[in-house]
């Protein structure tokens, strides 16, 4: 961006508001004001607002029935030309309310200038950010929904492959890497949904609110609320045009749910490393190094854990603009598109990125046994039995299986290892049949409780995924 000095005096007059004026902006305060490089982005939203707004014009008898027509034809033509790519944007037209409509009046003439009765850009801007934002939140919510799908896949695929279960990143006990990968299913549904809330709550219209205080004009706030999908029009007006927390509330499911791939995107880059080697990514999910020539990188993972920055980021930014703002409007509340905008294109590639990683992935199997057979993991089951069969106490059977994983440790084998005499050393009346529980195998299929990790847990839940998924 170049700056021009500030007493540059090329600011011409602006038609939109200039009548008081006698002379243009300075080159800087255009510089400062204009957002059109931005909020060019809601030109459809901008114009379909528009639309609604002048049919309801015309409904209520506020327009002529020709002047809306014209308005309408104008409208179409100026989306054909930005779709198209042939439209001008212009920054001393500030935004893209004035660059829609200085080109209807352009191509329409006078009936473009009554486009613009009982509505202000408050309004107007607010259902256009409100409507993004809207679409936004089903498009995430689909998103969601495919990654999810993508788990469950590999959820089937590995419903009774035993990895270890980790606390603190210590080995804990067995699991399967379908109960893992459902895990992050059950989290992603409270972050679609969490979407799929702020999306209902922010349905309301706030079009008809003009600049603060409502218009003097018979309009019909309800019938623009219904042209445009919302479910009512907005209650208040000063809230109307001040309200952002409905960006705010998309943002922080956005954060939220970016915080939650980065945790999965963390476990991608562990499970990929050749000190857990659980998992692959192939070629097609992984990048090389400029100097290394074996390296295989991770590096989509590395950007998904990396976007909760950006996004939570995006989060904080507008929070920290809307805080302390007095009623109603305030052009401060023109910062809450760049970092919103962004945050909702890193969230749509992180998900994307994310279910295509998943879809790629090959687990080891056998790799993920191995390890889940070391770390003494099923030092539980071993107290559970002590419990179960032979009556113990919790904590004494804790304290009994502590000695025998320690008998274990001096010798330097697996629990399943030790002889029975070694664990008679500890407990007497431990039978022969303990040895199969301490399988991985037997540990998972043991935690059949609700929600626990046995394998025909996860297959039900597999299933009712799909259903529900579907
Ligand atoms: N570009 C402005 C924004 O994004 C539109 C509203 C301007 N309103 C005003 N009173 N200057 O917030």
């Amino acid at each position: 961006m170049t700056i021009k000095p500030p007493d540059s005096p090329d600011g011409k007059k602006s038609q939109m508001w200039g009548g008081r004026f006698e002379r243009g902006p300075a080159a800087i305060m255009e510089e400062i004001n204009a957002s059109i490089d931005v909020d060019r982005r809601l030109w459809r939203e901008d114009i379909e607002g528009s639309k609604a707004h002048s049919a309801m014009l015309a409904k209520t008898k506020i327009i002529t029935e020709a002047d809306a027509n014209a308005i309408h034809v104008g409208l179409d033509r100026i989306a054909a030309e930005i779709e198209s790519g042939e439209f001008v944007f212009s920054k001393r037209l500030e935004d893209i309310h004035m660059n829609i409509e200085a080109r209807l009046k352009e191509l329409i003439g006078e009936p473009a200038s009554r486009l613009h009765t009982a509505r202000s850009r408050n309004d107007q801007v607010a259902t256009d950010f409100r409507l993004y934002i809207r679409r936004a939140c089903g498009e995430t919510a689909a998103a969601i929904a495919a990654l999810q799908a993508a788990l469950v896949r590999q959820a089937e695929k590995h419903a009774s492959s035993v990895m270890p279960g980790y606390t603190h990143l210590q080995t804990a006990q067995p699991v399967t890497f379908g109960h893992h990968c459902l895990a992050y299913v059950e989290m992603l549904e409270r972050d679609r949904t969490r979407f799929l809330d702020a999306q209902r709550r922010m349905n309301e219209c706030p079009l008809g609110a003009a600049a603060l205080a409502g218009v003097p004009y018979p309009i019909d706030r309800a019938m623009t609320a219904k042209a445009l999908g919302f479910d009512r029009p907005t209650a208040n007006s000063l809230d109307s045009v001040s309200a952002r927390d409905f960006a705010l509330e998309t943002l922080s499911a956005a954060s939220i749910c970016a915080s939650h791939l980065s945790r999965l995107a963390e476990e991608i880059v562990l499970w990929t490393s050749p000190h857990f080697g659980f998992a692959a990514l192939s070629d097609a999910f992984s990048t090389g190094s400029s100097i290394m020539p074996q390296k295989k990188n991770p590096d989509a993972a590395e950007l998904c854990r990396a976007k909760v920055g950006r996004i939570a980021g995006a989060f904080n930014a507008l929070l920290i603009v809307m805080k302390g703002l007095p009623l109603a409007y305030s052009k401060d509340m023109q910062e809450d598109k760049a970092a919103t905008f962004e945050a909702i294109d890193d969230m749509a590639l992180a998900l994307a990125a994310m279910t295509g990683m998943i879809d790629d992935m090959t687990m080891n199997e056998g790799a993920m046994r191995e390890a889940a057979m070391r770390g003494y993991s099923t030092a539980t089951d071993l107290a559970d039995y002590l419990v179960r069969t032979l009556g113990l106490p919790f904590r004494d059977a804790h304290h009994a299986t502590g000695s025998i994983v320690a008998a274990a440790e001096k010798k330097r084998v697996r629990l399943d290892e030790l002889s029975i005499a070694d664990m008679r050393a500890v407990e007497p009346r431990i039978g022969d049949d303990i040895f199969k529980l301490l399988t991985v195998d037997a540990s998972v299929a043991a935690r059949a409780s609700y929600g626990g990790a046995a394998p025909d847990n996860v297959r039900a839940e597999v299933k009712r995924w799909k259903e529900k998924l579907r």
